[in-house]
């Protein structure tokens, strides 16, 4: 099959959103921006959401109203997102922590979890000063201690896909033949 007849297949059977899920600095936007290009689909991103109805950046929420109340924020975002037609969704790297969001995810989506080592994710997220998680003398061990704790919750997803800074596959094609062979099962063989 070309890559336009993968496409085609693909959109044809997605009947919900596509969630990417994953740490800081994996790539959900960047990825999910050109994903949504490729498959003609609308791209959102919950924190780029709660930014503007909140009036305020990320770090501000946390500073001003508290993570708890970032975290209600991001919960009451993506359940509502979740009702939407196809299209894809960027989340927060905290997100699915919350059980009720994951449980939606998985109920309500197709969830790809973009994994990258952590050496990538320190590199990706080392100019942004905008995650107030990592402003501490040393995020390479935040960073490490939230993928210990996160990454059981991340795995849930029903797809994985590498995108390290020298992955073997470009994630976005990787992510849309993936999801093609879940939703068309009998053209597996073919792709
Ligand atoms: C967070 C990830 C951030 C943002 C906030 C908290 C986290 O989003 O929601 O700083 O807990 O991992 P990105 O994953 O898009 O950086």
């Amino acid at each position: 099959m070309t890559q336009n007849e993968i496409i085609n297949a693909l959109k044809q059977k997605l009947d919900r959103p596509i969630v990417l899920i994953g740490m800081m600095g994996s790539g959900k936007s960047h990825i999910g921006r050109q994903l949504a290009s490729e498959l003609d689909l609308e791209f959102i991103d919950t924190d780029s959401v709660i930014v503007e109805r909140a009036g305020a950046s990320v770090a501000e929420i946390f500073e001003r109203d508290g993570e708890a109340k970032f975290r209600e924020a991001e919960k009451n975002t993506i359940l509502e997102l979740l009702d939407r037609s196809p299209c894809v969704i960027a989340t927060g790297g905290g997100l699915p922590v919350n059980p009720e969001s994951l449980q939606a995810i998985k109920e309500k989506s197709h969830s790809v979890w973009l994994e990258a080592d952590i050496e990538t994710l320190l590199e990706r997220t080392a100019k942004n000063k905008n995650r107030p998680l990592l402003q501490q003398e040393d995020p390479a061990a935040v960073l490490r201690g939230l993928l210990e704790k996160r990454r059981d919750i991340y795995a849930k997803a029903d797809i994985r896909v590498d995108s390290s800074a020298g992955a073997a596959h470009d994630p976005v094609s990787q992510i849309i033949k993936l999801l093609c062979e879940t939703l068309n099962p009998d053209s597996v063989a073919v792709l």
